[in-house]
């Protein structure tokens, strides 16, 4: 796949398709992220936000996404490009991969703290510190040592190099296939144990009985950043890896399927972490240490936790590393369809490239972590400009180019190709589709983006 003229690679089977894009979806986002921001904005009240946003906004926009790139087989850029002729468009391909530097480089950093953390449980480290209060100790000790953060770091960069480096099929399909499973296991076996600690039932009315008193403009916009970050959404990521997917497969199909897994995944860490918040007595509101807080204390409690506290890190570390593939995969397919480059060098040149941009989110934790702008350190800035602003941004622009410029109605014969039984069987659903492409999903996301300025309040709106 170095030049457009040669064959691209596919997947090699829907399935294929399916594991990998639900690799690149489940990550961090769902088991590090999601109970964190949900701790901080108030618990179900949030949690129901976040699941509409999913479904009403999510899902058309990331069938939209995905089939944009089937389309065209091409980088974000070309894939805009392609259907449009225009500049300004490519431009908005463009800034997913920007993005894509700026989410890597600081979810490497949290990945790193996932790797550090198989070495802490294997050593035995972890479980000197079951006690609530010094496992959050023992995380900020271990976060505020620089060389341990910037070790890490920089590992799991080298991984995750190393995999895209080797190619679309042979490293990202086969890892995908096996592991997923293993860690949707050990979640559901970790939330088992939340539910049936003493005192876990405080966790469980956080997560079920809304508090709307918590909710403002902010947290209608950090539940949808939450959905797109989740989804892998708004940047280029779903779209480069539909470019590799067969047009005899079902797009909506796959994106619901994708989207059910993902969710389904948030939500049982979420249920496995507020529950052992909870019963142990810590901070819901501890912010990005959250779980490295809780999940020592829990597999202490646990029987075999010696055994199942290694194996977690282990996979939630791969976990972050399919994600991560999808990251650095984005800037590649770039590099290489629109400027020539060979696949080894983009890689090469482009993950040292998010190593040196991570740096200042690793020493927010430590060195610069009195260094704030507008109220964050670098690393919430980071965060807070990609999740919530760049990927909502790159949804709406990637609805309206659907609906607008690309148009509705050729958007609709791509998308038959692979789904003719579903649409034949519910043809409602394209009427569906079109009205959330082409009114809900951008005016919902303007609305959200606009409210969060403040300018609505200003205008007694
Ligand atoms: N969806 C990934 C996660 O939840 C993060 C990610 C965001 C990956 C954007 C690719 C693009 O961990």
């Amino acid at each position: 796949m170095t030049t457009p003229s040669a064959p691209r690679e596919q997947w090699g089977s829907k399935l294929g398709f399916i594991l990998a894009a639900a690799g690149s979806a489940i990550g961090l986002g769902n088991i590090w992220k999601f109970p964190y921001v949900v701790g901080e904005n108030g618990g179900s009240a949030f949690i129901i936000i976040y699941l509409l946003c999913t479904a009403i906004i999510g899902l058309p926009v990331l069938v939209g996404e995905i089939l944009i790139g089937r389309t065209t087989q091409r980088n974000p850029v070309g894939a805009f490009r392609a259907l449009s002729g225009s500049r300004f468009w490519a431009g908005v391909g463009g800034m997913g991969v920007a993005a894509g530097f700026l989410i890597l480089s600081f979810y490497a950093v949290i990945a790193g703290w996932s790797v550090g953390y198989i070495y802490e449980s294997f050593s035995g480290d972890l479980f000197k510190y079951a006690d609530p209060t010094k496992a959050a100790v023992h995380f900020e000790e271990l976060t505020h040592d620089v060389v341990w953060i910037i070790g890490y770091f920089g590992f799991f960069m080298i991984l995750t190099m190393g995999l895209v480096y080797a190619g679309v099929q042979k490293g990202i399909e086969r890892g995908s296939k096996i592991m997923m499973p293993v860690l949707f296991l050990l979640l559901i076996f970790v939330m088992i144990r939340g539910i049936t600690m003493e005192g876990s039932g405080a966790g469980l009315e956080f997560l079920l009985k809304p508090d709307w008193s918590h909710v403002s403009g902010q947290t209608f916009l950090i539940a949808l950043g939450q959905a797109f970050f989740t989804l892998s959404m708004g940047m280029g990521a779903m779209l480069t890896y539909g470019s590799y997917m067969s047009k005899k497969d079902s797009v909506p199909s796959s994106a619901l399927q994708i989207l059910l897994l993902d969710t389904a995944i948030a939500l049982v860490a979420g249920i496995a972490i507020f529950t052992s918040v909870f019963a142990t007595g810590l901070d819901a509101a501890a912010g990005p240490g959250l779980i490295f807080h809780t999940l020592p204390v829990v597999f202490m409690k646990m029987p075999g936790g010696e055994i199942f506290g290694p194996i977690f890190f282990i996979l939630l570390s791969i976990a972050a590393l399919t994600s991560a593939i999808s990251l650095l995969e984005v800037i590649t397919a770039y590099f290489v369809d629109e400027k020539g480059w060979t696949r080894h060098r983009a890689v090469i040149v482009f993950g040292s490239v998010t190593f040196l941009i991570g740096i200042p989110s690793a020493l927010s934790f430590n060195v610069l972590s009195d260094t704030t702008i507008f109220g964050l350190n670098f690393f919430g800035l980071v965060d807070y400009l990609t999740a919530n602003i760049m990927l909502p941004l790159g949804g709406l622009l990637i609805a309206v180019f659907i609906a607008y410029v690309w148009k509705f109605d050729k958007a609709l014969i791509e998308l038959k190709n692979g789904a003719e039984r579903l649409f034949n069987k519910n043809p409602l659903l394209i009427t569906l589709w079109q009205i959330f492409i082409k009114f809900f999903a951008p005016v919902l996301i303007f609305l959200v983006l606009l409210h969060s300025t403040g300018i609505l309040d200003v205008l007694g709106l």
